[in-house]
């Protein structure tokens, strides 16, 4: 049994079925991601792992023990929010022996966890601050801290670096992705930024309309998504409309159908194409936008369909981007990289 075992978990607000079927679990000391719009359930699945919310079916089991019924306090489930939730009038140091407070642990001993956990974050010194004296960036380890100081066997976190800005964001993720190594603690971590769940994640979960859509690591996610909605949410796709026949895709020898048969969505990443000039295979059209991001070009070819054609090219150091309007043709670099989805 993995260490958090969800099964079959069900719950809904009156008509509204928030979570439906959702089965995943988790192995000791690695960190899943559930990544999914806002509104998809991932808070209240969150929810419903902490105690917060009960649900209408299935079962949580951690560490091989049924959870289901167990009261909050009693679970050994730590909870980092979106809103970081200090206590304004707490110092940094009240804030996190907080709960060994509530636990009555002796003095002595809440002193020197206290002083251990702040030196995992390196908050050390800033014992005597208070939260509004603090950056976001240093809120939020409080805010780890006082989850992590408890040991629970578990650590969930919703959206935690919601408030930050990019560059703090990023810091922080990887910040927290070595903290959990450090500590080994099996981790939940909720997010909507799939950027965030590829640097974050053992695995991740791809949750859509209270549903989980695929279950993989990271990279198998984004190279082999299992439907459009993965594929499209997950980096970015060109998603084409093909058929497909007798093993290949029409009009495309070298592309295999993956079984499929009749129509199907022909998906292929931006950085899976190259731009060539001159008649061949492929698909002309014309360049309508053309943005580099440092290294990287991104072109937008419009081929005539509705949405135009993202291919992503390397650009060498001093080189020029193709002009709007030249008349390129895509053409798939590698075919054995394309995801073919039926439809
Ligand atoms: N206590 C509640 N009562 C009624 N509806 C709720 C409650 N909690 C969440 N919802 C609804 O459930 C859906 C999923 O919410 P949530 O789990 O917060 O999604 P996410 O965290 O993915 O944004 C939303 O439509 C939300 O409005
Ligand atoms: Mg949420």
């Amino acid at each position: 049994m993995a260490h958090i075992e969800i099964q079959g978990v069900a719950k809904s607000f009156g008509a509204l079925h928030v979570l439906q079927d959702c089965t995943l679990s988790v192995d000791k000391g690695t960190v899943l991601t559930l990544l999914g719009p806002s509104g998809c359930g991932k808070t209240t699945l969150l929810r419903v792992l902490a105690g917060f919310a009960e649900p209408d079916a299935g079962r949580v089991h951690v560490g091989g023990v049924d959870i289901t019924d167990t009261a909050p306090s009693r679970r050994q489930v730590g909870f980092v929010f979106q809103n970081y939730a200090l206590f304004p009038h707490l110092t940094v140091a009240g804030n996190v022996a907080y709960g060994l407070k509530v636990r009555r642990v002796g003095r002595a001993a809440i002193r020197e966890r206290v002083s251990r956990a702040l030196d995992l974050v390196s908050l050390a010194g800033l014992d005597d601050r208070y939260p509004a004296q603090l950056s976001g960036g240093q809120q939020q380890r409080v805010a780890i801290t006082r989850a992590l100081v408890l040991e629970p066997q578990v650590l969930l976190l919703d959206e935690p670096f919601n408030a930050l800005d990019l560059k703090l964001r990023q810091a922080m993720q990887i910040e927290l992705r070595k903290l959990i190594g450090r500590v080994g603690i099996t981790s939940i971590f909720v997010t909507h930024d799939q950027g965030e769940a590829m640097t974050l994640s053992d695995t991740v979960a791809v949750m859509r309309a209270g549903r989980i859509e695929q279950l993989g690591r990271p990279l198998e996610i984004y190279d082999r998504p299992a439907t459009e909605f993965v594929a499209t949410f997950i980096g970015r796709a060109n998603v084409l409309p093909a058929r497909a026949h007798g093993g290949i895709i029409e009009g495309m020898p070298d592309l295999d159908a993956r079984g499929n048969e009749g129509e199907v969505a022909l998906v292929v990443r931006p950085e899976n194409l190259a731009l060539a000039d001159g008649a061949g295979p492929g698909w002309s059209g014309r360049v309508a936008f053309a943005s580099a991001i440092g290294p990287t070009v991104e072109y937008e070819i419009d081929i005539g369909a509705a949405e135009p054609l993202r291919v992503a090219a390397q650009r060498r150091a001093g080189e020029t981007l193709l002009a709007a309007g030249a008349t390129m043709r895509a053409t798939i670099i590698e075919p054995s990289a394309c995801i073919v989805l039926p439809r």
